[in-house]
């Protein structure tokens, strides 16, 4: 069946048709080279809309209108309170228009318009009502010191936390508007101004939320949008001199060149990188709920997730049983394109990204792995790959120590709770884990020695705006979410004052 149309691209022809901007200061312009990027519907691979592919003059314009509002009164000098005022009007303006959001997400990505309603939109209004309470409780310390050398001399010591400046923010195609929010937010609560660059596959709803902003009453320059492709318009603004940090969720190889070039200039920087995270199964789960929670841990979001549960390691004794649910299960998905609510499975974001998963199961196959079930191309338009379970395979497979961010999962069996300690440690990547046991002792050893930024007992993917987010090891530096994110946007400043 040929599927090549799409009635949420119909639905919002009146934004798609128009040229895509970039918002810098209180501008949309076009790139000033002039040259644009084609969008593609994952759904469809057909363009859609174009967008501006910035180069070095543009994030020079773009980095200086952030300098610019970074001093200016109108937000240097802004009450606490009316930092929390804007964010709180900025989430009902997108909680307002939660659905068009969720529908250009879904345009753009591929996702499930209405997964993407629930997930990525709730989230991201959730997350700013939180940033926007954390605006107004922003403090410092009061210091007891004795200052040895002045024996006697009395002094009285604080710290006050500065804002950190102009942020480069660096996001990926999977939770665009999620992944921009987790940065934005608490950069706009702490009273930094913000350059922002999406993803060159995903740069949508990241201008239609610089088009919110401005509507909820920020001044200009606070958020600058800027689109174009990371080597060019990404390198550019991390190499910039005027930026004080950058803020990147993506892949490891990228976060490295992006941590290299920051301490060269000596940036700060929060890195959330790639993982390969472990879900252990212990021999007392019941069966069908290690099915369902194995299959939502890797197949959401087409398994275009960092945490997802790629590595499953499940108790010999219903390795079988288990490893043969999840592929039923997995064969019964129905992949469609996004706007269908009836779809479970959309379309990769990409046709490159299409291609690399499918190699990843041909690797694992060349490799002795048996594919109980998906991993092929359907023959249609668009990206579409269908969810797979691949088993004989071991943590030397490459299928299994490498990120293949797609509906791909690896099971393997394990016998006693050290071993599959030590098989979900064997890994570079650190983001996340999870164990399923009703036996509590268990549950917290495990939570106690899986090597993860992140880990659940009876659950995976469950995030939460107060709850730390990043990874250990290859998995990144830094957290986010949390009042972790509000300090990764604060410089401590120590004051001393001498009384006597
Ligand atoms: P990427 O890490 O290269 O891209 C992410 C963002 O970084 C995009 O906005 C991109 O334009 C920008 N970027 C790329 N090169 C840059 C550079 N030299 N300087 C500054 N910015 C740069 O990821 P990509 O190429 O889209 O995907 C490759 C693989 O990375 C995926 O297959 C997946 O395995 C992994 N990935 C992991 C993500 C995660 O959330 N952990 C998200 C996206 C990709
Ligand atoms: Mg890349």
């Amino acid at each position: 069946m040929a599927v090549s149309h799409n009635p949420l691209v119909e639905k919002h022809r009146s934004f798609l048709t128009r040229q895509q901007k970039m918002l810098i200061g209180d501008s949309w312009v076009d790139a000033a080279a002039g040259h644009t990027l084609a969008v593609l519907d994952p759904s469809t691979g057909q363009e859609i809309t174009r967008i501006a592919l910035a180069d070095e003059t543009d994030i020079d314009r773009a980095v200086e209108a952030a300098r610019q509002a970074f001093r200016d009164p109108a937000w240097a000098d802004m009450k606490p309170t009316a930092r929390q005022k804007l964010l709180l009007q900025l989430a009902d303006l997108i909680e307002r228009h939660a659905d068009e959001l969720a529908e250009l997400e879904s345009i753009d990505n591929g996702k499930v318009a209405a997964a993407a309603r629930m997930a990525d939109l709730n989230g991201t209004i959730e997350f700013v009502r939180y940033m926007a309470g954390w605006a107004t409780k922003i403090s410092g310390e009061t210091l007891d010191v004795s200052v040895p050398r002045l024996p006697d001399g009395k002094f009285f010591a604080y710290t006050k936390p500065r804002p950190v400046g102009v942020v480069a923010a660096i996001v990926p195609w999977n939770f665009p508007l999620m992944m921009a929010i987790w940065k934005v937010a608490p950069a706009l609560a702490t009273g930094c101004t913000v350059v922002l660059k999406p993803a060159e596959q995903t740069s949508l709803t990241a201008l239609r939320l610089g088009e919110l902003v401005r509507e909820a009453g920020y001044p200009a320059g606070v958020l600058n949008v800027v689109t174009g492709l990371g080597a060019q318009a990404g390198a550019a603004l991390v190499e910039h001199p005027a930026v004080d940090k950058v803020t990147f969720t993506g892949s490891v190889e990228t976060g490295k060149l992006i941590g290299k070039s920051a301490v060269e200039s000596m940036k700060r920087f929060t890195l959330e990188l790639g993982g390969k995270s472990p879900m252990i199964v212990m021999p007392d789960m019941p069966v069908e709920q290690a099915v369902q929670g194995a299959a939502n841990a890797i197949f959401y979001n087409q398994g275009q997730v960092c945490t997802a549960g790629s590595r499953l390691y499940i108790h010999r004794s219903i390795f079988d049983e288990v490893t043969r649910g999840i592929a039923d299960h997995a064969a019964q998905l129905t992949v469609g394109p996004g706007h269908d609510s009836a779809t479970r499975i959309g379309p990769l974001v990409s046709e490159e990204q299409a291609q690399r998963v499918c190699r990843y199961v041909e690797i694992g196959r060349s490799e002795g792995a048996r594919v109980l079930t998906g991993g092929e191309r359907l023959d249609r338009p668009g990206y579409y790959v269908s969810p797979a379970v691949l088993v004989d395979v071991d943590n030397r497979s490459r299928v299994v120590c490498e990120e293949i961010f797609g509906p791909v999962l690896t099971a393997m069996p394990f016998d006693t709770e050290e071993e599959a300690i030590a098989l979900a440690n064997d890994s570079r990547y650190g983001l996340a884990g999870s164990v399923w046991t009703r036996d509590l002792a268990v549950a917290h050893r495990m939570a106690e020695r899986v090597e993860a930024g992140i880990f659940w007992i009876n659950c995976h993917n469950v995030l939460d705006p107060n709850l730390p987010f990043g990874g250990v090891k290859a998995s990144g530096i830094g957290r986010e979410l949390g009042k972790a994110s509000i300090d990764a946007y604060l410089e401590t400043k120590s004051v001393m004052m001498r009384l006597a």
